[in-house]
């Protein structure tokens, strides 16, 4: 078996070492890439509860047992930085966001964000949404059409949803309505920007993807800073304004740089995550019908507009968004730097060593969960508590500090476009059809997820 150890342990030291396979990064990235379960599982049985795997020309030791996940995630000792590791991946296009900030000041910016997700202001994005989104769902393709080669045309869900929710992050966070042109040129921003960050060529060469991040992120800058004095002027619900007035407890704001950086870095936490989310739903949901029929079954009963008291009665809906965000987690892991040195469950860890925590790493993992690639989200009920077995079992959100400031926000949205996209179609595949990830980005169906749609 090929092993190469990461690092020598100072003497002394009763400290284990890290061992992973020394392959060139190029070859560990692709491995990723092609069957990022299939390597976990092979790296588990090669080198036990750790490894380290060569990627983007750097070491980074992913903990291959839950413990070790939640060790990163709550990071007690302070040891693990944020911005170094994040900054790495994604900072020349998103620099600044809250996400990229560590410690003191973390917990500065964080305790004036904060302010913009109180329950009043949650209750007020979620009463604005739903027009919005019951008119957008409404206008859904259909596929009952026969297209010209004699099969219905397929409708792409990713597309559409992605169309919906960035629609929604512009009429709710910036409460601007924008002409679709407009929402089109910032939609194309910020996925150029999201795509930089996973690009293996990781320079700005023109046509490639770090190039047209850069030039996203300037389209970004411009527009916020544009809008930026009229937000500042009147005080109305949209996050953009709040963000503009939010004070913390001890009376501080945020200048109009933090207000820019904010906003892009929120509405690109709030975008893919929450289209990524509701893909997977609509996947499962379509190779599984009945648990289609059985959300659907509950929807009817429920008021076509959601509130927030009536948000926990979507029992069903709640499994299948629990049990999606398990088998496809949108962010797949949570990459820190070691700012001393320290360890991990027992190893080694030397000062500017990269780490990261791998959702998959527990979603997956057959000691946790009960036939893990399995669509079973009963395992989410009381009785069954799956997801209880251990702190880091289940982790979509992350954890710790930085634990997502979103995830009411997300789930308000997700269930108000399933709800009604549950009570006005239903959606189908083939019996055989199987969808393939692209994992070189957040991860989504490379086909952009075809299914056929039918109006109830
Ligand atoms: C299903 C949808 C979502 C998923 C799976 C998700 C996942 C995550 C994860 C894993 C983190 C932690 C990353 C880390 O610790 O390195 C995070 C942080 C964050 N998320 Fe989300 N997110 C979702 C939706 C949203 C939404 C809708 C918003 C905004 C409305 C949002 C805003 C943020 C922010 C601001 C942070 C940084 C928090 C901090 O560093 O203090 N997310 N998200």
């Amino acid at each position: 078996m090929r092993r190469k150890q990461l690092a020598a342990i100072p003497t002394g030291s009763d400290l284990k070492p890290i061992y992973g396979t020394g392959d060139p990064g190029v070859v560990e990235v692709l491995r990723f890439f092609k069957d990022p379960i299939g390597m976990v599982t092979k790296r588990r049985a090669e080198f036990g509860d750790i490894t380290y795997i060569n990627s983007f020309g750097l070491k980074f030791v992913i903990p291959l047992e839950a413990d070790g996940s939640e060790a990163i995630a709550m990071n007690r000792n302070k040891a693990f930085a944020n911005e170094p590791a994040w900054g790495f991946l994604i900072g020349p296009f998103f620099r600044r966001g809250i996400m990229l900030m560590d410690f003191e000041e973390h917990r500065y910016h964080r305790r004036i964000m904060q302010q913009a997700f109180t329950n009043t202001h949650l209750k007020g994005y979620l009463q604005d949404m739903q027009p919005m989104l019951r008119d957008r769902v409404a206008h859904l393709p259909v596929s009952d059409g026969v297209a010209s080669n004699g099969t219905a045309e397929p409708v792409r869900l990713l597309d559409e949803f992605k169309q919906i929710t960035l629609d929604l992050a512009l009429e709710i966070f910036l409460g601007l309505d924008l002409p679709r042109a407009e929402a089109d040129r910032i939609n194309k921003a910020f996925i150029d920007c999201v795509n930089a960050g996973l690009s293996i060529i990781r320079k700005p060469i023109p046509g490639l993807r770090w190039s047209k991040g850069l030039k996203g992120r300037k389209v970004l800058e411009d527009f916020f800073y544009e809008h930026l004095p009229e937000k500042r002027a009147t005080q109305t619900p949209d996050l953009f304004s709040v963000l503009c007035h939010a004070e913390s407890e001890d009376g501080h704001t945020f200048t109009d740089e933090d207000v820019v950086n904010h906003m892009i870095f929120v509405l690109m936490a709030a975008h893919d995550t929450s289209t990524i989310t509701l893909t997977t739903m609509a996947y499962y949901m379509a190779k599984h019908p009945e648990w289609q029929e059985k959300a659907r079954e509950q929807s009817r009963t429920l008021p076509p507009e959601i509130s927030y008291d009536t948000l926990d009665e979507f029992t069903v809906l709640d499994r299948i968004m629990k049990e999606s965000l398990r088998l496809n987690s949108p962010v797949p892991g949570l990459p820190r730097q070691a700012k001393e040195d320290t360890e991990i469950c027992g190893h080694y860890i030397p000062k500017g060593t990269y780490v990261s925590a791998i959702n998959l790493v527990s979603h997956h993992n057959p000691k946790l969960w009960n036939d893990p690639e399995r669509f079973d989200p009963d395992r989410f009920t009381k009785e069954r508590a799956e997801d209880k077995v251990h702190r880091y079992a289940w982790m979509p959100f992350g954890g710790g500090v930085h634990k997502c400031i979103g995830l009411y926000f997300a789930q308000m949205e997700i269930k108000t476009i399933m709800h009604n996209m549950l009570l006005h179609y239903e959606w189908s595949v083939p019996d055989d059809y199987v969808w393939k990830l692209d994992n070189s980005t957040l991860p989504v169906p490379k086909d952009r997820l075809p299914v056929r749609v039918r109006a109830l």
